[in-house]
């Protein structure tokens, strides 16, 4: 089996980085073979709203969403991961949710991400919204078909790498991931 990882976060030494590696992780060690994108390094678009894809069932723009969409297709489990950023997920973040639609279709009710294992990384400072921004973005997910396992996040992460320190927050990502594959 197949478990993504995608990184938004812009950062080199990034918490959210390091958290879903921990995830993929745990995978790895049941067995999947893992794979992970930090979508600060590619080439992705924002959603133009055009709708194409509710039409004709994809995204109309060649970018490396593309790649993106392929990997989550034959994925059987996705972790997703964000900074929270003025109190919602990153921008890099938004844009992968937004072009998500094209894995949809809206008014025949399917999905694609359908039966899809979730889990959702968060890093964020000072704050403390991280942990409903994720359970909401679970919910939505959920609605949109996928199964969601959990969450994994912590704050007072603004130094990259401080993560590091939190065995806590390690040993439950590790954890999260073993029960993907
Ligand atoms: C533009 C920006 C906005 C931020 N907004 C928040 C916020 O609303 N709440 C919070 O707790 N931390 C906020 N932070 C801090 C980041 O969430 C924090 O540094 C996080 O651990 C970064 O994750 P990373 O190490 O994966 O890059 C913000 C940071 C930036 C750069």
């Amino acid at each position: 089996m197949k478990v993504l990882g995608i990184v938004g976060s812009p950062r080199a030494e990034s918490n959210t980085e390091i958290l879903v590696k921990k995830v993929l992780e745990g995978a790895k060690l049941k067995g999947a073979e893992v794979e992970i994108f930090k979508i600060n390094d590619m080439e992705i678009n924002w959603c133009q709203g055009c709708f194409h894809c509710q039409v004709y069932g994809e995204c109309r723009q060649n970018d490396d969403m593309q790649r993106i969409y392929d990997a989550i297709r034959s994925a059987e489990a996705v972790v997703i991961g964000t900074p929270i950023y003025m109190g919602h997920v990153s921008a890099q973040t938004k844009t992968l949710l937004d072009r998500l639609l094209a894995l949809i279709n809206v008014l025949r009710g399917e999905s694609a991400l359908k039966g899809k294992k979730l889990v959702l990384v968060y890093s964020q400072g000072r704050g403390s919204d991280g942990e409903n921004v994720m359970k909401e973005l679970g919910v939505r997910l959920s609605h949109l078909g996928m199964s969601f396992v959990g969450i994994v996040g912590g704050n007072g992460l603004n130094e990259p790498g401080a993560v590091r320190d939190r065995e806590d927050l390690l040993i439950l990502a590790h954890k999260l991931g073993t029960q993907l594959a």
